[in-house]
């Protein structure tokens, strides 16, 4: 006998678990199947972002660059630090309880919102009536049928071909969390945003970190000054990132890895390191599905298809987050999800993928929403540009992180803000105001024109408005 239910939200990621709450918030009988268990063997919903992704990793960046600034920032303060110490496995158990507090805060959730949650793994066992069947396996072993169902069951790292993670020496993201102790010397294939938040931990905690990235340019999605501001920056840290490179050949051993390698010069190069992360993007997760059961399509990518409002080639099944296309981003998937369960309530939501606001975590921060200088040279569009270094802002000088800037690009006739882009302390707090303006539609002068708190961060993004005009007050 089948459970039934209005929603079925596969996968309990935030593309998931927010999908199902909205559903339930609007009064749908909505179930989350999510196969993730944590350490003792229990449910932990809330997927790659709580368990190997966005909060673990943040948690260690928090902890790493107090360590740094215990040992290289509190001099300038006047305070002083003897018998500095390290203690990797209680970072990594702080880590863990931090995943763990939001593991629970999202059953808790499911509670409160009146969310069934299975703990299992779901695959589509086919149609009947006028919905989908579907079996859990796994910790719960059920039968349901839903008259919608949510496909949310995000992404998988990304392998280099003929070296699989092992976790010990090869790493993904899920064993670069998770690192005993700091290794002497960390590798790092790809010079992307796993690969810099990682290193940029590793690197704090002592060890000597070498980044070997593919593409010639450096950041390639970002605005090209802030991606050259960010190389000089990560440079300075001791970030070795070598630009232009291929892969020969990766060879774990005993103490290692080995990697072969042909640098941007041509020349056959070698590098020995005690870990490697390979960080060179993510693939959709579809696997056990079952979508040929209800006649899924996938794209050529293997990414589930849908159109602009997360409709799959089934009616009635829906797919959001990192498993369709688009960035693979937390805050994303969480967008497409309220709007999917609102358009299944008949509501008309719409998600702007123009003004999805990206962040590094690094340090200095880097955060930007809209448009680059180069994309918008690219599509010929008339601009105006105004910057402000955090070099001249009050609350940076007080707080000694003044590296970086923020950008504002506006339309050269109407003033409509077309992109921000900042690199600098707390970068992914201030491109929230942005996020806001663009939504709004506002103008560069609108920003200029609004009191903002002194001393504060957010006045450089007041001066850059200013400066698209010309009229920067303090630089
Ligand atoms: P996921 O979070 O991957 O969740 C999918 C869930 O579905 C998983 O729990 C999985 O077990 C479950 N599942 C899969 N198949 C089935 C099945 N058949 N049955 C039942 N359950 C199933 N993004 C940000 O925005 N900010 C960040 O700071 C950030 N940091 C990151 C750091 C790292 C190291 C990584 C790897 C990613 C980071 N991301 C970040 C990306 C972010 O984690 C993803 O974009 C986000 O988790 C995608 O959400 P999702 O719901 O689509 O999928
Ligand atoms: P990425 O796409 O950010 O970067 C991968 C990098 O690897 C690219 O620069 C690429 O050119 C390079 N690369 C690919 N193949 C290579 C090869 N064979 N040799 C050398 N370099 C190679 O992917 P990453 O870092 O794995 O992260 C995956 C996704 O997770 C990100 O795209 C992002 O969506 C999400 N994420 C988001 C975070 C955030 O929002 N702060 C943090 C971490 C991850």
């Amino acid at each position: 006998m089948s459970k039934a239910f209005d929603l079925v939200v596969i996968g309990a990621g935030p593309g998931g678990y927010i999908a199902a709450i909205r559903a339930a918030q609007l009064g749908l009988s909505v179930a989350c199947v999510d196969a993730w268990t944590g350490a003792k063997g229990g449910p932990a919903p809330g997927g790659t972002c709580t368990n190997v992704g966005c909060i673990p990793s943040k948690a260690l960046l928090q902890s790493s660059e107090h360590f740094e600034h215990a040992g290289h920032g509190f001099a300038e303060h006047g305070i002083g630090v003897s018998g500095l110490t390290m203690d990797v496995a209680r970072m990594i158990t702080r880590k863990d309880q931090v995943v763990r507090q939001n593991n629970e805060g999202i059953l808790y959730l499911f509670k409160k919102n009146k969310v069934t949650f299975f703990h299992g793994r779901a695959a589509f066992a086919g149609r009947r009536d006028d919905g989908f069947e579907l079996s859990v396996s796994g910790k719960a072993e059920e039968t349901l049928h839903a008259r919608q169902v949510i496909v949310a069951t995000g992404s998988n790292p990304r392998e280099l071909p003929g070296v699989p993670f092992d976790e010990q020496r090869v790493l993904s993201n899920t064993g670069a969390l998770a690192i005993d102790a700091v290794p002497q010397r960390l590798g790092v294939i790809g010079a992307g945003v796993i690969g810099l938040e990682m290193g940029s931990v590793w690197r704090r905690l002592g060890a000597q970190v070498t980044v070997l990235e593919a593409l010639p340019d450096f950041l390639g999605a970002a605005d090209q000054q802030v991606a050259k501001e960010a190389l000089k920056a990560f440079g300075k840290q001791g970030l070795d990132i070598r630009l232009g490179v291929k892969i020969d050949a990766v060879e774990p051993g005993q103490d290692g890895v080995a990697l072969r390698y042909t640098d941007a010069a041509g020349q056959a190069q070698q590098l020995d390191v005690d870990r490697l992360i390979v960080s060179i993007g993510r693939v959709p997760n579809t696997a056990g599905l079952n979508a040929d059961a209800v006649g899924l399509q996938l794209d050529a990518r293997g990414f589930i298809q849908v159109d602009d409002d997360c409709r799959t080639t089934v009616q009635g099944i829906w797919a959001v987050g990192d498993v369709v296309r688009g960035p693979m981003l937390a805050h994303k998937a969480e967008e497409e999800g309220v709007a999917v369960a609102e358009r299944i309530c008949g509501q008309k939501p719409h998600v702007d993928f123009a003004t999805v606001p990206w962040v590094i975590y690094t340090s200095p921060e880097i955060a930007w929403v809209g448009a680059t200088e180069q994309a918008l040279k690219a599509q010929g569009r008339a601009y105006k540009a105004g910057s402000f270094p955090f070099m001249a802002n009050g609350r940076a000088r007080a707080l000694g992180d003044t590296t970086g800037f923020v950008k504002v690009l506006a339309d050269a006739t109407t003033d409509e803000i077309l992109g921000v882009h900042i690199i600098g302390p707390l970068a992914s707090e201030l491109v929230a105001e942005a996020a806001v303006a663009m939504e709004f539609k506002a103008a560069a002068e609108d920003i200029a024109r609004i009191c903002h708190a002194h001393p504060t961060l957010s006045e450089a993004m007041k001066e850059a408005a200013l400066a698209v005009d010309g009229r920067s007050l303090n630089f």
